[in-house]
């Protein structure tokens, strides 16, 4: 099985990239952002204190989260109900930063994404692949871009999807700074480059530019035939 590990602070595009990328080599994508973001969401529909980490730790127990694609779409599952629609709400966004600095949750998380790694040829994206889900990833990235260009770009995101609600640039700004501080700084699994990943930043690059750096280090480091 080949998998490609990329890494970034929010609003990097990996997500994008990354459905692209897989398109392009006929692999399948592992979002692991909606992994905590569904963790995340079991406490917030429950009215469960997600803040103190003993309730969170307690509660692990009666989660179930799973995984499945349907047409290359990746699908989320939390004790089976499929809630890939209902976690990408600012509020989803800032537990799932505040519970993934839990050591127990990382743990809870791991095997889902390593044992998808094993069975399937992979474009993983999140914030610890490259140095600790996947330290062998056969290619590693890590994809940034100024802080201001990827306030745009989500900006741009939730205005397509809710046309009719009122958002501020400046307030997805403060959660941006907020996430990527909570992100960098945690104890563990903080986000950072692996030792040998591929660094790209693509705050002046076009989608098509980026896509293309993406795949010369890939044909180069992993000989994959493109489709
Ligand atoms: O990529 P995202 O915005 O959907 O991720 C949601 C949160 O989950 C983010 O604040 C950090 C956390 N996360 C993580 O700690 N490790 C990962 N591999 C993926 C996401």
């Amino acid at each position: 099985m080949i998998s490609v590990a990329i890494d970034g602070p929010s609003g990097s595009g990996k997500s994008t990239i990354s459905k692209l990328l897989a398109k392009k080599l006929g692999f399948l994508t592992l979002d692991t952002g909606a992994l905590y973001r569904a963790v995340a969401y079991y406490f917030l529909k429950n009215n469960i204190d997600y803040k103190t980490n003993e309730e969170v730790i307690k509660n692990l127990k009666n989660i179930d989260i799973s995984v499945c694609h349907d047409k290359n779409v990746q699908l989320i599952y939390l004790n089976g109900e499929d809630i890939t629609n209902f976690i990408r709400t600012p509020e989803v966004s800032s537990a799932a930063s505040n519970i993934s600095a839990i050591p127990e949750v990382r743990e809870f998380l791991i095997n889902i994404q390593r044992d998808f790694a094993k069975t399937h040829n992979v474009i993983m994206d999140g914030r610890d692949i490259g140095t600790i889900i996947l330290p062998n990833a056969n290619v590693k990235f890590f994809l940034t871009a100024s802080p201001e260009n990827r306030a745009k770009r989500r900006y741009n995101q939730l205005i397509k999807k809710n046309p009719n609600e009122k958002i501020k640039l400046e307030d997805i700004i403060n959660s941006m700074n907020n996430r990527d501080f909570n992100d960098s700084n945690r104890k563990i699994s903080p986000l950072t480059p692996a030792k040998d990943a591929i660094i790209i930043d693509n705050s002046s690059l076009s989608l098509k530019e980026t896509v293309d750096a993406f795949l010369s280090a890939i044909k180069e480091r992993a000989t994959i035939e493109t489709k």
